[in-house]
């Protein structure tokens, strides 16, 4: 049987009973298969490597090594987050690496999107496996694989062209010693959402939408420069909350702010003030092959425009982004 291949017979995990059964299963096949050895998991924060971390901290407790490598393109509060759900909440065996200045100073005076993130990329799987070298006797490598990142590379392997070099976790070494355990790679984005919340993950967490890999490298864009990219990190939080508050987080598929290497004049305090535009952006889309813009009511841009241009230093303009996808990718770079 082609173990990456999902069974015609699986049923569609929808309710939490069913998602019991799958991880009673999954908890019993990942004892048989690790034993009493260490398993090592990147843990990003993101949906999928959370739920794998959830549930093999059922199955193993603290045989699951988790590194959650922060690379300074993080979101306001999240890797904070990752330590409090996992460390203080689960009691995870948590290896937490703040990689920001290494990442920064490669990127620093690097424009070009392709360019950035190979080099986050890269440089993300060399942090990972410096962390890893210094651990003893792991022997399995975790690894939040779904069915569609599946799908997606047996159509990449028939020769379609990729539009960008996307990255999670990244090419493996071919002479990797480790096994892969990959608990939930026969379900689909809403089943490992259910899974997570049969695991008691927190609902923000398990719904969270989508983040690039190369997280704010990709939307603090162009040459990336701390400054900026606080005033990124920030304007982006309030653009989050103000959408909590309104109840567009769950309405809307993704929504965050990107800033251009560009100033324009503006005025404040009655002086003048040169600062750069925030650029929202929120999109829908179920697949992320195409995308349409959601109608954001004014008087909601309105809020966001004066809280980003007053609360967030270096910011004095807000766009919204009209374009759907095609001719825009979701991202900008
Ligand atoms: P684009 O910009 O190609 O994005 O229209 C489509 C979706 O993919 C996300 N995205 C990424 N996800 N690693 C990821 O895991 C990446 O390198 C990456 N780049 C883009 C993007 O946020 C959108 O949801």
């Amino acid at each position: 049987m082609d173990q990456n291949k999902r069974p015609d017979s699986m049923e569609r995990i929808t309710t939490l009973a069913l998602a019991q059964t799958f991880i009673d299963e999954q908890v019993k096949a990942v004892q048989e298969q690790v034993g009493d050895k260490k398993v090592l998991l990147a843990l990003s924060g993101g949906v999928d490597s959370s739920v794998v971390a959830a549930l093999l901290i059922k199955a193993i407790g603290k045989q699951l090594v988790c590194v959650h490598v922060n690379h300074g393109l993080m979101r306001k509060g999240e890797s904070e987050n990752v330590i409090e759900v996992f460390k203080n909440g689960l009691d995870a065996n948590l290896i937490y690496v703040d990689a920001t200045d290494r990442f920064l100073d490669l990127l620093a005076g690097v424009s070009d999107p392709e360019k950035k993130r190979k080099i986050i990329g890269a440089e993300f799987i060399k942090v990972f496996d410096e962390e890893s070298a210094k651990l003893d006797g792991i022997s399995f490598l975790a690894q939040g694989t779904i069915y569609p990142d599946i799908l997606e590379s047996i159509k990449q392997a028939k020769g379609k062209k990729a539009v960008k070099s996307h990255h999670n976790v990244g090419g493996l070494p071919e002479d990797m010693e480790m096994q892969l355990v990959e608990p939930i790679k026969l379900l689909f984005k809403d089943e490992v959402r259910v899974v997570g919340e049969a695991l008691g993950l927190p609902h923000a967490m398990v719904y969270r939408q989508p983040f690039p890999g190369p997280g704010l490298g990709v939307r603090c864009l162009g040459a990336i420069t701390r400054d900026r990219l606080h005033a990124l990190r920030e304007a982006d939080a309030i653009l989050r909350e103000e959408f909590d508050n309104c109840g567009l987080a769950e309405k809307v598929w993704q929504y965050f702010v990107a800033i251009p290497d560009v100033k324009s004049v503006g005025v404040k305090d009655e002086s003048r003030y040169e600062g750069w535009p925030a650029i929202i952006r929120a999109v829908n889309t179920t697949d992320a092959m195409t995308a349409t813009i959601e109608e954001i009511p004014y008087p909601v841009l309105h809020k966001i425009t004066a809280r980003i241009t007053n609360e967030v230093d270096g910011i004095n303009r807000v766009l919204f982004d009209l374009t759907p996808k095609p001719t825009g990718t979701i991202e900008w770079e």
